[in-house]
């Protein structure tokens, strides 16, 4: 063998296997975001995982973190058109809004969820490929619209049992207002340059607001008395986020209004808001968004305003992991099927379809083996029930039902077609059986 041949193939660093038993949590978790999302009318998209490389420079903004380090981009060999792995949600959604004319007719109010990609370092919560469950609405720009999307998370994170999470909020303006602050930042800045660390010396005439977010103590002592934007906002802007507030005093929902919080692409205006946590370490942040009201027309749509959000679905399950009370075990199957012999592996299969038809989870039990060794495998599969099925059952259609978490339930023999039945009685009548099975009767 050589030597490449021998070495174990490994998945990529920073993009992880998600394996049963946690898929099936992540599973839970996305249906109860699905559920959420669509209570507030929001409809799925599926979108491309590869883009045209300008589509992300355009929209994240050439000196962001992503643009300049972050993107997985490659120049297709067949016909030379620069892509890229999509790093974030927003960007192709806006692409796909614009290229199929839907928000020309009525407001738009989208969802998707799925694999995004940035080479970063990895580390706890920080991956190369990663999930985000995302929202974004185009057409409506009133701060009702911010203000909703706050409310569907906050729903959101009660249904997963999620209580220690705050919220924080900014207003970047608008361009003309950013502009002018923009200015007084440089000047003051440039006051302090001894100080700077490389890091924003870079980023000094390039984006230096992305200073004020710097994690060196240092930097952030001197952007304590920098300007703050929040002091160069117009009436407009104003009146935007003071309605998005009070739309959340209304709903009772707690927030700090956060200057420093400037958000890593460029895209956004007025109202951006993260949802953060303690209890995650450094990568706290487990949903963000905001308003992005000029994005369309730069990637040269009609102009149409719009905002979203997008959580981290790794991160969220970790905060699941730590607190959360809906993500607990996966559910097992009702019904651990075990056969012996030709024709009972073809009574086997006609009583699984029959059970599935009803609504039943079944394991069927596949690759032959004893019934001692099958009864282990049930037990091992936390079934509520065997249904077993050897030569004498198969001879006249029938099959013996035994209660394995239920000692007082016994065994008996039933007619296969009356099978579904037996067991629908068992989970409506017994209340253990519900909640450790999941369904409230069958
Ligand atoms: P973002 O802040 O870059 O915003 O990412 C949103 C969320 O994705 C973060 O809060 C975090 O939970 C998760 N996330 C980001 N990078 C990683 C990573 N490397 N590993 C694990 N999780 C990560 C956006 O992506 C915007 N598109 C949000 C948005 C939608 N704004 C308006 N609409």
């Amino acid at each position: 063998m050589n030597q490449s041949a021998s070495q174990r193939l490994q998945s990529v660093r920073g993009m992880n296997d998600i394996l049963p038993p946690e898929a099936e949590r992540w599973a839970r978790l996305e249906a109860v975001a699905i559920a959420c999302l669509e209570g507030y009318g929001y409809k799925p998209v599926r979108l491309p995982i590869v883009e045209p490389t300008p589509l992300f420079t355009r929209a994240i903004g050439e000196v962001t973190d992503i643009v300049e380090k972050e993107m997985y981009s490659f120049v297709d060999s067949l016909n030379g058109e620069e892509l890229t792995l999509r790093p974030e949600g927003t960007a192709g959604c806006a692409r796909a809004v614009i290229q199929h004319g839907l928000a020309n007719q009525a407001a738009q109010r989208l969802y998707y969820l799925g694999p995004m990609f940035r080479h970063e370092r990895p580390q706890k919560g920080r991956y190369r490929q990663f999930y985000q469950i995302g929202a974004e609405v185009f057409g409506l720009s009133g701060p009702d619209v911010d203000a909703e999307l706050i409310l569907l998370t906050r729903r959101l994170w009660r249904n997963l049992g999620l209580a220690d999470m705050r919220l924080q909020l900014n207003s970047l303006g608008q361009p003309e207002e950013r502009a002018r602050h923009r200015a007084d930042l440089i000047a003051y800045l440039e006051g302090f340059a001894a100080g700077l660390d490389e890091d924003a010396r870079r980023r000094l005439h390039s984006n230096p607001l992305r200073i004020l977010d710097s994690k060196n103590p240092q930097i952030q002592e001197i952007c304590a008395g920098a300007p703050c934007l929040l002091d160069y906002l117009g009436a407009e802007s104003l009146d935007h986020f003071v309605g998005l507030q009070r739309i959340l005093w209304d709903a009772g929902i707690e927030f700090d209004v956060n200057p420093r919080l400037v958000r890593g692409l460029d895209y956004y205006n007025h109202g951006v808001f993260e949802w953060v946590t303690d209890s995650l370490g450094a990568q706290g942040t487990v949903c963000a968004g905001g308003r992005y009201d000029g994005l369309v027309a730069q990637l040269g749509g009609k102009p149409t305003p719009a905002c979203g959000f997008a959580l981290g679905v790794e991160r969220l399950m970790a905060l699941c992991a730590a607190h959360g009370g809906g993500m607990d075990a996966p559910s097992p199957p009702d019904v651990y099927l075990a056969h012996q012999g030709g024709a009972a592996g073809r009574l086997a299969v006609y009583a699984a379809e029959t059970l599935r038809d009803a609504g039943v989870k079944v394991l069927l039990h596949c690759g032959g083996g004893s019934f001692k060794a099958q009864m282990k495998k049930a037990d091992g599969a936390g079934a509520a029930f065997a249904v077993i099925i050897g030569d004498d059952e198969a001879a006249d259609d029938t099959v013996q039902l035994k209660a394995l978490r239920d000692a007082a339930s016994g065994q008996r023999r039933v007619r296969v077609d009356a099978l579904p039945g037996f067991i629908r009685e068992y989970f409506f009548n017994n209340d253990t059986a519900k909640k450790e099975n999941g369904h409230g009767g069958i």
